[in-house]
């Protein structure tokens, strides 16, 4: 299998994702070679419809932290406190913006084996984990911005896709 990441444009990136349903050696293998494609493009979070499965499962690896894999993840909590942070994403490369987002979130999910884990995270880790779980409702990252700033991103992404 021969993974890349799909971009703006792609109908996957909007659709809601399936759970995963089947905990085998083929989603394993799709979590490894996912974890490759991430660093190789220097990302700290891939969900999988960026790479055209349209399934609830992601991984993370903020800086210094671990690499993290949520199956079937849910929002258990997110705290009323928010943080402005710029984001970015793999799906839409060499745009940035500012997001905000709640502080921290408490997460429910399982393992590649089918285990469940809860976590409570902060920061940046928060950050990812709420923009990856976006990805398995159709949602990026300029979905969350005002209007204007979108369209203004969009455009930006748009033109220097077309001058590639
Ligand atoms: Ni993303």
């Amino acid at each position: 299998m021969d993974l890349d990441v799909v971009t703006l444009g792609n109908e996957v990136l909007r659709e809601k994702a399936k759970a995963v349903e089947t905990f085998d050696q083929a989603l394993e293998e799709t979590v490894r070679q996912m974890f490759v494609l991430m660093r190789e493009k220097k990302g700290v979070g891939l969900a999988a419809p960026q790479i055209g499965i349209s399934r609830r499962f992601f991984v993370t690896e903020a800086v210094d932290d671990k690499p993290r894999v949520f199956i079937n993840p849910e929002i258990i909590e997110t705290s009323q406190e928010t943080v402005n942070g710029e984001e970015g994403c793999l799906s839409l490369p060499g745009v940035w913006a500012n997001v905000v987002r709640p502080y921290s979130v408490k997460v429910q999910a399982q393992d590649t084996s089918g285990k469940i884990f809860h976590l409570n995270a902060e920061g940046w880790l928060a950050r990812i984990i709420l923009h990856e779980n976006d990805h398995l409702n159709g949602l990026l990252f300029v979905d969350r911005l005002p209007q204007n700033i979108k369209n203004k991103v969009i455009s930006k992404y748009e033109k220097m896709s077309q001058n590639k």
